[in-house]
């Protein structure tokens, strides 16, 4: 009996320190103390050399082991389920969750997708056309025939592997393209913009580079007037840059407009004050604009008699590159992550 009692006591103190680090552990524990070829079946099995007047006893504290060693058991198993990485294991919900880095809009689009739809809203659609496009569509149409000086405004990259003799093609240095294939198409009233790239061959520096975008627009229809255009950018400019700013129309010249200008706002860093981008004016010049050439109708198919229609167009980096600070414009084709990230919440 004493040896039982005192067999019974070591045992307990080697469970004692058991310590249940894993899944696997734990079911060793109970292999070597529950398990059926287990430590507690053994003394078990010693019952029957007891003498029967101490069978009661001893009975009792093999009772009270088992009731231990099992309340043991349970406990480690508990420990170790709830371990965070435990295959039967709870979520740890204070774990730090794996983070998804966000995309981003490209600065150009943010910029872009503003302007359109500012003039969406006023009932204009939106027209793509070609990149890669031929002479007459990019120049011919809109009034500046062959040798005509007024193409030296836009220095032309001329494609040269395409030019099959009769036709040049080009890369197209404005978006009005897209105005003559609208035109051409026939359906009248007209009422576009047309979003893109363009392409000029000019030296890369910080402040112009070889390819840029445009958001250029049309509006054709009966009695359209100039007093219509100033009206429509007028609206464009308040919902863009605030209702504080101003306006100014500058006679200027475009061969495929008549009258034709350029349009100033007061400068949205400095208020009209005069500072570094404005080169202490006060005004920033957006965008080109004017009253259809009749040429520019006629070439298309459209009688200018009947018909009138205006046309402005602007670029998307300046704008873009006042808005959110940038002082490169050629970090907007670099692609650098560290750049592009910086967008993630822009609107
Ligand atoms: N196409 C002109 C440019 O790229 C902009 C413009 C469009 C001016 C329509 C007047 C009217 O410079």
């Amino acid at each position: 009996m004493q040896e039982l009692i005192q067999k019974i006591d070591s045992y307990k103190s080697e469970i004692n320190q058991f310590i249940a680090t894993d899944e696997k552990l734990v079911e060793d524990f109970r292999i070597k103390w529950l398990g059926t070829k287990g430590i507690l079946k053994g003394i078990m099995g010693e019952m029957k050399n007891v003498p029967n007047e101490q069978k009661r006893e001893a009975g009792q504290l093999l009772n009270e082991f088992k009731l231990f060693a099992e309340a043991k058991y349970n406990e480690f198993k508990e420990t170790v389920s709830s371990q965070p990485g435990s295959a039967s294991g709870e979520i740890d919900l204070s774990l730090p969750g794996d983070e998804t880095p966000l995309g981003s809009r490209h600065p150009i689009s943010l910029m872009r997708n503003k302007i359109i739809s500012i003039f969406q809203r006023l009932g204009f659609a939106v027209a793509e056309g070609p990149e890669i496009e031929d002479d007459w569509h990019n120049f011919g149409a809109l009034n500046m025939p062959e040798h005509h000086p007024a193409r030296d405004m836009q220095d032309t990259f001329y494609v040269d592997a395409a030019n099959n003799g009769a036709v040049s093609w080009l890369l197209r240095t404005h978006t009005s393209n897209t105005q003559v294939h609208e035109m051409q198409k026939g359906k009248l009233p007209i009422r576009v913009i047309c979003p893109g790239r363009v392409y000029r061959n000019e030296t890369i520096s910080a402040r112009s580079h070889c390819f840029f975008h445009q958001v250029e627009g049309l509006y054709i229809d009966e009695n359209v007037s100039f007093a219509d255009l100033k009206q429509t950018l007028y609206f464009f400019v308040k919902e863009m840059y605030g209702k504080d700013v101003k306006v100014r129309f500058r006679p200027s010249y475009f061969p495929f407009t008549e009258p034709s200008a350029e349009m100033d706002v007061t400068c949205f860093i400095c208020g009209g004050k005069g500072c570094n981008i404005c080169k202490k004016t006060g005004w920033v010049e957006i965008l080109g604009c004017g009253v259809v050439h009749p040429n520019v109708l006629k070439n298309c198919g459209i009688d200018p008699e009947k018909y009138t229609g205006f046309a402005f167009g602007m670029g998307v980096e300046r704008p873009a590159l006042l808005k959110y600070g940038i002082n490169d414009i050629r970090l907007f084709s670099e692609n650098d992550v560290r750049f592009l990230k910086q967008f993630t919440s822009a609107t």
